[in-house]
């Protein structure tokens, strides 16, 4: 039976995720485009921000922009000179996200890369772009695994790696969708200590993996040695 979380979430949003008019407008304007509202809701684009700010995220690199929802809370984070890059596959959204970004007024601060999101990170790592605090993912669920490789060498040590929509489908299907094997694959990874934060919905719950990446290899793994 689905946890009726509808009252739960509207309270935590009304007194600490209140949306502005550039996030309504941001929300209206994907709803006018066609754009499907998978973004993330108010309270979890939030919890992003304070994350991004607990640990002083000057560089942000979010895999899957759509109309920019996630990625205004992201940049809001940012100190100026910061710099959100964020990849996504599909040119309309791309185009929306760009307009959103600029009435939002953190235009300045994001770099819209078009194209699969495994191309962008390749070229990233053979240009050799700097490291980031934070990395989002949050695009097709089967490339998770691939994208926290790909992009785990580019993640600052004391850094975050977050992946978006991780509980559902990880235990209550029985066909894995990606995510499963991407909580195993942060779970076993040497660098990485790892939670589920279980997020509240407007009906029933998903979840936020968050990983502290320590390149030590001494990640506390929260069993016996
Ligand atoms: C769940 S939405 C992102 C939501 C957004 N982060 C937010 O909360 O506002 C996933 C996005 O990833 C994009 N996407 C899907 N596959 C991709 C790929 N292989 N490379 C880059 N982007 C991809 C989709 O077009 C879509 O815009």
């Amino acid at each position: 039976m689905e946890l009726d979380t509808h009252a739960y979430n509207d309270y935590i949003a009304s007194l600490f995720a209140a949306p502005d008019s550039a996030l309504t407008e941001t929300l209206a304007d994907m709803e006018r485009g066609n754009i499907p509202g998978i973004n993330v809701s108010a309270v979890e684009g939030k919890l992003l921000q304070i994350l991004a700010l607990a640990i002083g995220a000057k560089r942000i690199l979010e895999i899957g922009t759509l109309g920019g929802y996630s990625g205004i809370h992201l940049a809001r984070a940012l100190p100026e000179g910061g710099k959100l890059i964020t990849l996504e596959i599909d040119p309309h959204h791309a185009e929306v996200a760009h307009r959103n970004f600029e009435r939002a007024g953190i235009g300045h601060k994001v770099d819209i890369r078009l194209g699969p999101a495994s191309t962008a990170l390749q070229e990233m790592a053979d240009a050799g772009e700097p490291m980031f605090d934070l990395i989002f993912i949050d695009a097709d669920k089967g490339g998770y695994t691939e994208y926290m490789r790909q992009s785990l060498p580019l993640l600052r040590d004391g850094g975050l790696m977050l992946g978006d929509n991780t509980l559902p489908d990880a235990v209550l299907t029985h066909e894995d969708s990606g995510t499963k094997r991407y909580n195993t694959a942060v779970a076993l990874c040497p660098e990485l200590t790892t939670i589920v934060i279980p997020i509240l919905r407007q009906h029933g719950l998903d979840g936020l993996t968050v990983s502290f990446k320590r390149s030590d290899g001494l990640a506390l793994k929260g069993k016996e040695e």
